[in-house]
């Protein structure tokens, strides 16, 4: 392993039984809490979206905002939120995903991405992929190219990589780490 993937993996808690019986919950507050681990994150995620050509970083709630404002500053380039539904104000792009049980919505402002953008999402972590592929979706219906997905951890046994693949078409999924 590199010196970044050993700082990464050293800065990010197993949590046993959270936040039911049976699961292990990847923490990053420690990492968050680290400056050193936290800005050699952030310059990794900053240069996949250079080498993505990116035009804007979209983030998604909550830890994607955490880790996307950074990484968009970083690379000198906006930040757009994607929310849970009914959190923001102007006219919005809603998508529906499904959960494990029940379902979910998440929402963009559709002023905030137009034709002409090439859109990189940033999360913290990539499971089932239903959150990162809802938003690949709303970014597509809202006129804009999608870039990207950058995550900090794939959670490989969930299968999320397979199941992006038709929405991500050819742009590329980086994850940091695989766990
Ligand atoms: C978590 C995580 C990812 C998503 C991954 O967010 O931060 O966004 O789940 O799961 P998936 O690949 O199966 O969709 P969550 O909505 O639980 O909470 P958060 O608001 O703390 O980010
Ligand atoms: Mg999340």
């Amino acid at each position: 392993a590199t010196g970044l993937t050993e700082l990464l993996l050293s800065r990010i808690r197993d949590v046993a039984d959270y936040p039911e019986p049976g699961v292990v919950f990847k923490d990053i507050t420690p990492l968050l809490a680290d400056p050193a681990a936290f800005t050699a994150l952030t310059d990794a995620l900053a240069e996949v979206a250079r080498d993505t050509g990116a035009t804007k970083v979209v983030g998604l709630e909550a830890r994607g905002f955490i880790l996307g404002a950074p990484v968009a500053l970083r690379a000198g380039l906006g930040f757009v939120p994607v929310r849970k539904a009914g959190k923001l104000p102007g006219a919005t792009l809603a998508q529906a995903y499904d959960l494990e049980y029940g379902s979910a919505e998440i929402e963009v402002h559709a002023e905030d991405l137009s034709a002409g953008d090439r859109v990189l999402v940033v999360d913290d972590v990539l499971a089932t992929g239903g959150t990162a592929e809802a938003s690949l979706t709303l970014i597509r219906r809202a006129g804009a190219d999608v870039a990207g997905l950058a995550v900090l951890m794939e959670l490989g046994f969930l299968g999320g990589r397979a199941r992006l693949e038709p929405a991500l078409a050819s742009a590329p999924l980086t994850a940091l780490l695989t766990v």
